[in-house]
């Protein structure tokens, strides 16, 4: 994040983190605006507004006319956008070391690449490394919250944390589980796993603003003794975060589709799988679901989980189009995420252009206003903090990006066209990226320097 004005010293305001005011254009979500371009009542647009944050979470949001008075401390973002930090509900932390790798579709992008730079986070110093460096890289494109797949490693868990309760940030992971079809070097077995997975659960859900998510790979990873596992430990109830999360992917590939057909005959499809086992509920985020049936959509809408469609990821691996009308149709929860390394982008206004892009190959327009919301307040929604997460309603964790409307000359001359609000969003969600990223915050705390 580039360096930037110290904060308004006429104020005569006493410095400190307790009580922030940032002007600027204030701008979120209040509920899904659905499909169609009509942000209805749903948008709420202070421009050259005040945000006010107070031990770390929004206090209001003022019009220009209303200023705070002298005990909040201001920071001058006119002619920025603040939005609430974004949130990648499916992103592998490993996976940056993978980005942009030529190969085959799926199954071979595994073996080829994927498992090779997991099975590094053996060594300790270079999980803790890579998972810093990782947690700076989510904050420098604009993402102040993520559901995280690590490694199978417990170590690995440990350095994801800990990084993010360095800085501050609300983080969901959980140990990938993974006991059969995969390299010897990465294969768990069920009874160490599920220690891990308790000791780690001990620790960290509920810490900070951590959470914890049981972490089956994927239907061809487990075995079913792993599955029934899983689905043990999704029913605790640990004494401080509520019941755990669970992340997971489904039917993302034809050829994963039939593998898994091969391997559990018996179940009527892939979400089935996991049905079967007791994993569909609320707080399970399943990546892809592009070849789901509508008799798994009107499952997965009754069990209330949520399908992180990860757009850049399927375009890339040429897995195929996420049907977002049929979804609707169904009464299922979406939201939109970067499934990096197999996505090519950290910065969710990639993932969100790109969503709108593969809904438009099927005839669907998606406005700004819902794919801003699909990767703030829908995905909060979906780890079931929409109350405190993804907007700026009062009581909300004050985690804000201050992004630039323009960084060249091209984005200034194309917005400076622009004939309303709706349509200055849409473009400058198609051509804006991390390059507009001015400052981040998180829980009100400016995090300083542009990461390295
Ligand atoms: N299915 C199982 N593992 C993975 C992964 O790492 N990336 C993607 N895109 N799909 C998967
Ligand atoms: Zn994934």
């Amino acid at each position: 994040m580039s360096q930037h004005p110290a904060p308004d010293p006429s104020t005569g305001a006493a410095r400190g983190p307790e009580r922030v005011a940032l002007r600027g254009d204030v701008l979120y979500l209040r509920a899904d605006p659905g499909p169609g371009g009509d942000a209805g009542d749903c948008a709420h647009f202070e421009p050259d507004g005040w945000l006010l944050a107070e031990g770390g979470r929004v206090a209001a949001v003022r019009a220009a006319d209303a200023p705070p008075d002298a005990s909040w401390r201001r920071e001058d973002w006119r002619g920025h956008l603040l939005l609430p930090g974004f949130i990648d509900l499916h992103v592998h932390a490993p996976q940056i070391d993978v980005m942009g790798s030529w190969g085959e579709g799926l199954l071979r992008w595994l073996e080829d690449f994927t498992y090779p730079a997991e099975a590094r986070w053996a060594d300790s110093g270079h999980a803790a490394r890579s998972a810093r460096r990782f947690v700076r890289q989510l904050l420098a494109h604009g993402t102040t919250c993520a559901m995280v797949f690590p490694t199978v490693h417990r170590h690995g868990v440990d350095a994801v944390f800990e990084a993010a309760r360095e800085q501050g940030m609300c983080l969901v992971t959980g140990k990938v589980l993974m006991d059969r079809n995969v390299p010897e070097a990465l294969r768990d077995d069920v009874a160490q796993a599920e220690r891990d997975c308790l000791s780690l659960i001990e620790r960290w859900h509920g810490r900070d603003r951590l959470r914890y998510a049981l972490t089956p790979r994927f239907a061809p990873s487990c075995s079913d003794e792993q599955l029934r596992m899983c689905a043990r430990l999704l029913r605790m109830e640990p004494p401080d975060g509520g019941a755990p999360y669970l992340q997971t992917h489904v039917a993302e590939n034809r050829d994963e589709v039939r593998w898994v057909r091969e391997l559990v005959p018996r179940s009527r499809s892939y979400l089935d799988v996991y049905e079967q086992f007791g994993l569909l509920g609320r707080r399970s985020v399943l990546a892809h679901g592009i070849w789901l049936d509508d008799v798994d959509r009107a499952l997965l809408a009754e069990r209330g989980g949520t399908v992180a469609f990860s757009p850049s990821s399927n375009l890339y691996l040429g897995s195929g189009l996420f049907d977002w009308a049929r979804a609707d149709a169904a009464g299922m929860r979406v939201a939109v995420a970067s499934d990096v390394g197999a996505g090519t982008s950290l910065c969710q206004l990639r993932s969100a252009a790109d969503a709108c892009k593969v809904q438009a190959l099927q005839g669907m327009r998606l406005s700004a206003w819902r794919a801003l919301h699909a990767v703030t307040r829908g995905a909060a929604a979906a780890l079931e903090m929409e109350s405190e997460l993804g907007h700026f309603q009062p009581g909300a964790w004050a985690d804000v990006v201050a992004w630039r409307w323009a960084a060249n000359e091209l984005q200034e001359h194309r917005l400076g066209l622009a004939r309303g609000l709706h349509e200055r969003l849409y473009a400058w969600l198609h051509l804006a990226d991390e390059r507009n990223v001015a400052a981040v915050y998180v829980a009100g705390r400016r995090i300083q320097a542009r990461p390295s």
